[in-house]
Formats: C-alpha cells, structure tokens, sequence
C-alpha cells in the first residue's frame, strides 16, 4: 500500500475529546462523590423510588428513633430530620457491602444535632470511636474525626444519643480525597488519567427531565424536578435533594461548584448542560409560563456570573465564599438535552442564546440536534440550527459495533459553512474488545474532520457494577475498587495523544479492493471488503424484486424492510455491509442471512 500524505489538514483542539459526567449508575452519591454515609439528611423518599424511606441506609439498633418532618427542621431544604426519643444507636450501612475504610486513614465526621436538655453523642466506625456533648437545643454542627483501625470494605457507622435528641446531616469523608476537594480519589484518578479536555455535566437526560418548577415553597417542593445548579450550590445542609431521573436519589453535595472545581484540577474546560423548560429522554414535555421561562434564563446568565463573575458580583460572591475568589473561566454552555419536541425547543434555545450572547458575546452556546442521530427530528433541528447560525450542535448516538464501522464518513460531507459539531455522547453497544476497536476507528473520522467535529465525549462515564442503569460505560467501580473499560483504553490513547493537525492522505496499491459490478448471491467471500455501489437491486430466489434502490436522492428507501429480514444495514452512497461483521467484510452477512435466500446485484 503506498500512503501518500499532504499538507493543511485541519488543525485539532486541545481540547477536542473530554469526558461526559452524568449521575447515572450511581456516579455521584456512592461514587465520585467521597461521602460514605448514605441518605446522611434522611431526606430518602418513596417519590425517588418506591423502595426508599426517610430510613434508607440506616437500621435502628436500639431505642426509638424515627424520621421527622416538622418545623424544628434544620432548614427549608433540609426538612426532614431524625428525632431519637429517650436515647437509641443506629447504623448505616453505605454503599454495596459497606464502608470502604483503611487503616491508618483518617475520616472526617459531622452532624449537626440539637438535644432536649442535652445528651451524649457516640460514634464508631468499626472499633474507632468518639463522643460529644450535645450541649444545646438549637442546632449546632459537631464534628471529630475517626482514624480507621483496619482496612476492610464492609465498614459501618454507628451513631448514637443517650437521651432525646435530634439529628441531621451525618457525613462521614475520607481525608484523602482527590486533591482535598471531596472526590474519590480512585476514581478522579482515572478520569484525570484521560487528560480531558472538558467535562460535560451534569446529564444527559438528568437535566431537563420531571418537573421544571423549582424548590420553592410555593411549588409545593416539587421532588421530580430538572436540575437547577442553584440546588447544588453553598454549604451541603442547605442544598435541596432531589430524585433522581435514573431512580434514586440525588443529595447534590457534588454540585456545580464541585463539578467547576474538578474540572479546574484535572485541566479540562467546564461544559454545563442547563435545561430548556422542555423536557427530553421519552418526556415529551413543553412549559409555556412566561415567569418559569424568565427565571430559566436568570438562572442561566446567574450561573455565568457565578463561574466567571468578580467576587462583588451577586453570584461571583457565592463562588467566593465557597473557596474559590478567581473565576472558573467558563467558556461554553450548552442548553437542552436531546428534547424531542424540535419546534418547542428550539424556539425556546433561540432565546437561551440571545440571552446569554446580549451579555457574553464571546461564550459558545451549545444547541442540540433531538434524541437521534438521523430521522425527521434530527433533520428539523439541524435545518434550523444551521438557519440560524448556532455556534455548535450536539449530536448524541448508541449504535453497534459495525455502525461505527461503516460510518466512519459521516462528517466527511458535514457542511463546513454550518454549525460544529459537539459529538456530546456515543459508544458502540456492548462491551467487548471488538467494540473499543470499532470506537478507536470511528475516532480517526472525527478527528479527520476535526475542522467540523470540535469535541466528543463517551457516554456514560462512570457506573457502579451493584447498580448500573445503562450499559456500556467507561469506568466501573464498586466500593473500594475501581476499572476502566476496554473503551476506556481507547479513550485515553486518544485523549492522550491529540495530534496539533489532520495530515489528509490517500492510498493506493494491494489490499485496496475497488468497487465491481457484481451480481450473483451473498456468498461468503464475494465481497472481501466492504465497497461503494450505486445500485443495489435485491431478489428473492424466485426472481421477485424484494428491494432496490439506486440512491439517486441520497436515501436508502426502503432498505428497512430488507433489514427485517436479516441483519443489513445501509447508509447513504449504498455503502453494504453486514450489521454483525466487525471485520468490515461481508463474510459474517453470510451466516445470518443464509446464501439461498437473496439474490443481489450491485453496480459500481
Ligand atoms: O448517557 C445516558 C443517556 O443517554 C443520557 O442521559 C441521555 O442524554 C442519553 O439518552
């Protein structure tokens, strides 16, 4: 083969492949997130999943203790406590099989409590122990720490008071988390390891799901809401908890602060998602409230300020007081996330971006493209993404291994005067080696095109192996251990090694198979590799034309009805190849879809 380069290929950002965090899978609370006490402010409902009560994670050991939502709450978005009467012990258990605790290591606990007429406070985690007065009966946070005495990996806390008592917000952290700032250190490593250059957040069909009014009283604290980043922001007693789209539920102590802090400490640009008041992910939703809407967008421009404002602005204060006075240097923000309603969405994107430009011309305003990669949707929102001059539209697939495979053009044609391409999630379905082979070739067309397709990122990043929503994902973890994906190799070989610029080139000589006019049966080596043809004609062995299409309009009609049949798939250019050959041949077409049943003809 001779491989002739040349030059002014399309440079390729930096920052071109990130990673996409959504809590899914358990990737926040019992994952990336340090904290080990679950459900610490008893805040658990059976609105997050019929299975949970104010109780989830704890067992009562001894006295009486039971969960309470009164007006001696903490706070308002704190509103349900625990009021032990008399005295009692409780445990909590964690995540999986417990506490994963080492020796030596130092954890970090607190509670805040408040006490009738005062009372003993006892804590143990597994032979360390320590005690406080509750001294007072207003609420006041306690804290200590407990150094382990033995490693293990089924740990548990104890906690307890002598007499009537009230307690909220246990939290038990390791001291060592990833860089101080309260994420697991395992699992930040790994992701740091990739060297991303921008993180997504936080969802994904988490975003813009369930209800879009927010945690005001006068909402009636409305439980399924979409993610509000001012939720998940100041000190953890006072962030609302929410259920969670992928059904558990959601404590936001890794919030928008945290997720601009860890993007900041493994190098990678901040990527917010920010819901559109119309729903996604099956909910096929629009909110038309003028107010909701005017809110949406207040909370969109305040969360700018937050990132990048001075620290005598509003927001850029609450960042301050948070641990962090210099800005986060928020360049990008995308709104929505795959609404199925184009026209509702779009309209509503239109203002999202008119907003935010009038007073950050510089920042990228994200829009996406609906939930699939191809069809009237996808069509309709590319139509009007282009009519429109977005900046950038997000375009999300799951596909088989061979999909990637024979796709591997697909922004070849992309046009060059439109919108980029933000590539915000895909992975080839399954988990196994000949996938991340399909995603390592697939990746050489992205970057090839690197002058349209400016980012991409996987999808999902993180998954505990007790409770995975969604398969595949990149990185699993249980308790104490933790594993990256064959993808995840695929990944960090990319990630790890972003060329400055596309060298274009083309091949000639051996190997190269030129498209033949080929008519005869599928036979397991009539095509030794997959070839373009013009015109595809199918016939049944008794001469009856099952399918044909010369593809002169740029579709494959019809070719469904020929997939029903067997396991075919077609793209537009008539590129033929089986669905299940990973080799790129045909050979595997030959297995399912026998060589007696179809004859065909192809012309080059
Ligand atoms: O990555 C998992 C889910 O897939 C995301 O939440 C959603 O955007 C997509 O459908």
């Amino acid at each position: 083969i001779t491989l002739t380069p040349s030059a002014n290929g399309a440079a390729i950002d930096d920052s071109m492949y990130g990673v996409f965090f959504e809590d899914i899978n358990y990737a926040a609370d019992g994952g990336l997130y340090a904290e080990l006490v679950r459900n610490r402010s008893f805040e658990f409902r059976p609105a997050d999943n019929s299975s949970f009560n104010g109780l989830t994670g704890w067992t009562v050991t001894a006295g009486t203790a039971a969960t309470t939502d009164d007006d001696a709450r903490l706070n308002d978005r704190n509103r349900t406590y625990l009021r032990i009467t008399g005295g009692a012990s409780l445990t909590n258990g964690g995540y999986g099989t417990g506490y994963a605790v080492q020796k030596g290591q130092i954890y970090d606990f607190s509670v805040w409590a408040r006490a009738d007429a005062g009372a003993k406070l006892t804590v143990g985690l597994d032979g360390a122990t320590l005690t406080k007065s509750i001294t007072t009966d207003a609420w006041t946070k306690y804290t200590g720490t407990l150094r382990a005495t033995a490693t293990t990996n089924t740990g548990r806390l104890t906690i307890g008071t002598d007499k009537s008592s009230r307690l909220d917000m246990v939290s038990l952290l390791p001291r060592n988390t990833y860089r101080g700032h309260g994420l697991r250190k395992d699992l930040a490593e790994k992701i740091a390891a990739l060297k991303p250059g921008f993180v997504r957040f936080p969802g994904g069909c988490l975003v813009n799901t369930g209800s879009m009014y927010s945690y005001d009283a006068a909402d009636n604290y409305p439980r399924a809401r979409s993610y509000q980043w001012k939720d998940t922001v100041g000190p953890v007693e006072t962030r609302a908890t929410n259920a969670n789209f992928w059904g558990y539920n959601q404590s936001y102590g890794l919030g928008y602060y945290e997720y601009f802090q860890f993007a900041e400490d493994i190098g990678a640009k901040p990527l917010p998602v920010l819901p559109a008041l119309v729903t996604g992910c099956g909910q096929n939703r629009a909110t038309n409230d003028p107010e909701l809407l005017q809110k949406y967008l207040q909370d969109t421009l305040d969360l700018i300020e937050f990132a990048n404002g001075p620290v005598s602005s509003t927001w850029g204060k609450v960042r301050a007081q948070m641990g962090h006075p210099k800005p986060f240097g928020l360049s990008q923000v995308a709104i929505g996330n795959e609404e199925n309603l184009p026209d509702e969405y779009f309209a509503n994107f239109l203002r999202f971006r008119d907003a935010i430009k009038a007073k950050y011309p510089n920042l990228t305003v994200i829009s996406n493209s609906g939930p699939d990669d191809a069809g009237a949707t996808f069509d309709n929102l590319w139509a009007k993404n282009k009519a429109a001059g977005s900046d950038m539209v997000d375009e999300h697939y799951y596909n088989s291994p061979s999909w990637f495979l024979q796709n591997n053009g697909r922004y070849d044609s992309y046009d060059r005067r439109g919108p980029k391409v933000f590539l915000g999630e895909y992975a080839s379905l399954d988990a196994k080696f000949q996938n991340s082979l399909a995603e390592a070739a697939y990746m050489t067309g992205l970057e090839r095109n690197a002058d349209v397709v400016k980012m991409a990122s996987y999808a999902p990043l993180l998954a505990d192996i007790d409770n995975a929503q969604w398969r595949p994902d990149l990185i699993w973890f249980d308790n104490d251990e933790s594993w990256g994906s064959t993808s995840y190799q695929t990944q960090k070989l990319f990630m790890n090694n972003v060329g400055d610029r596309v060298v274009p080139s083309t091949t000639s000589g051996g190997g190269v198979v030129r498209p033949q006019p080929i008519t005869g049966r599928v036979g397991l080596s009539t095509w030794a590799t997959a070839a373009k043809y013009d015109d595809v004609k199918v016939t049944g062995t008794d001469g009856a034309v099952l399918y044909s299409d010369d593809f002169d309009d740029g579709n494959a009609d019809g070719w469904s009805t020929l997939s029903n049949r067997g396991n075919w798939s077609v793209r537009d250019g008539a590129y033929v190849q089986s669905d299940t050959a990973a080799n790129n041949t045909m050979i595997a077409a030959a297995t399912n879809i026998t060589a007696t049943d179809y004859d065909i003809t192809l012309k080059a």
